[in-house]
């Protein structure tokens, strides 16, 4: 019995001074939510209550959530809305509280291959999901973007315009800004050489996600596995004449990168993608990227999408990561896994 006390405290405070991933009874992941068959989940977001909204790419284009994820072992995902005029969503993003309203806009159109990412030019639209004091949620149209608009993925808010979100274009290889109360659209707000795909690329995937963070607009671009960060004024508006400078090169440390967001440390932490599926971290000084959970061979989290910290009591350290399934197994369907960030290693 003092053996097995010992044995336990001495696995508690391995992980206070930083000791092993995955103690022995304290495990730092666990499945938070298994959604059934057919789901593939894009990105994911918290509300300020702690609940948790995630987006479907294929098979539905339904808004999910997971009330009180903190509270329970195990969480199921609901249906909190569908969006019949697309098949599939994408990313989303809360826009900052204007008038005590939440809000968040999120975007979506028309896959018509899941295995080679084919999809309808011109059918993406944004979309705004409101919710009233009584908690019922709405879902408007806000935008028909751009004729051009062909696979908008990653969106961002902007803390000091919230009239205004930013949305990364993965074919056009830009970033586009969208004025929420007009609909109107500019599809290349931001465009640079290092949003596109190169020629050759084996990945023919350009800029997916991106956020604001000081006087930065960081953004990924999965073709070039390559983070940039390119100055912006407190509008959102490039800075007149700035240029994107590398944050970081991860291809020696996983083959994808998708969503992102930053820990409490300014650091970034990202999510691959299949066949990495993992979480890497990136010192935004120093350029230096290492995985810290997950891996090609782990089963936790295949194709991990998005990430997002908690906001409830008792999960401000824990991040939720979204997930599309395994890729080579159809029997396999979407996910969100739970990771406390203070008992990894990193
Ligand atoms: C997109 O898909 C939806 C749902 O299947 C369909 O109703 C709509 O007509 C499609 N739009 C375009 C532009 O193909
Ligand atoms: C990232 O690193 C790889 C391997 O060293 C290199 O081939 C590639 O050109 C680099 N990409 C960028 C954008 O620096
Ligand atoms: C994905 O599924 C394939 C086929 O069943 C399997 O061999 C592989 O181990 C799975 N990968 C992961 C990461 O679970």
């Amino acid at each position: 019995m003092f053996l097995q006390l010992l044995a336990f405290m001495i696995a508690i405070g391995g992980s206070v001074l930083g000791g092993p991933i995955n103690t022995p009874g304290f495990p730092a992941a666990r499945v938070l939510s298994q959604l059934p068959k057919e789901t593939w989940l894009e990105s994911i977001v918290v509300r300020r209550n702690g609940d948790i909204l995630a987006t479907s790419l294929f098979y539905s284009s339904n808004v999910f959530t997971v009330t009180r994820p903190s509270f329970h072992t195990d969480n199921k995902a609901k249906v909190l809305a569908s969006v019949p005029e697309v098949n599939s969503l994408l990313g989303i993003t809360e826009l900052p509280a204007s008038y005590g309203e939440e809000a968040f806009f999120f975007v979506g159109g028309n896959f018509t291959s899941l295995t080679t990412f084919t999809t309808t030019v011109g059918s993406f639209k944004g979309f705004k999901l409101t919710f009233d004091r009584y908690g019922k949620a709405t879902v408007k149209k806000v935008s028909d973007l751009a004729p051009i608009s062909s696979f908008p993925n990653g969106v961002t808010a902007i803390p000091q315009a919230p009239g205004s979100v930013l949305i990364a274009d993965s074919f056009v290889g830009s970033i586009g800004r969208l004025d929420l109360s007009t609909g109107h659209y500019d599809p290349k707000a931001f465009a640079f050489q290092e949003m596109t795909v190169p020629e050759g690329a084996v990945l023919p995937i350009g800029v997916s996600a991106m956020r604001i963070k000081g006087s930065y607009l960081y953004f990924g671009n999965p073709s070039t596995q390559s983070i940039y960060k390119v100055k912006v004024d407190s509008k959102g508006y490039l800075v007149k004449k700035a240029q994107p400078s590398l944050v970081a090169n991860i291809s020696s440390v996983a083959p994808g990168l998708d969503d992102f967001i930053f820990d409490s440390h300014g650091n970034i932490l990202l999510a691959t993608n299949s066949p990495e599926n993992a979480i890497v971290h990136v010192d935004v000084k120093t350029g230096k990227s290492k995985r810290i959970i997950g891996g090609p061979t782990d089963p936790l989290m295949p194709d991990s999408t998005c990430l997002a910290f908690g906001r409830g009591i008792f999960d401000t350290n824990t991040f939720y990561v979204s997930t599309g399934r395994n890729i080579s197994d159809p029997t396999t369907s979407a996910r969100i896994v739970a990771v406390d960030a203070s008992l990894l290693n990193y």
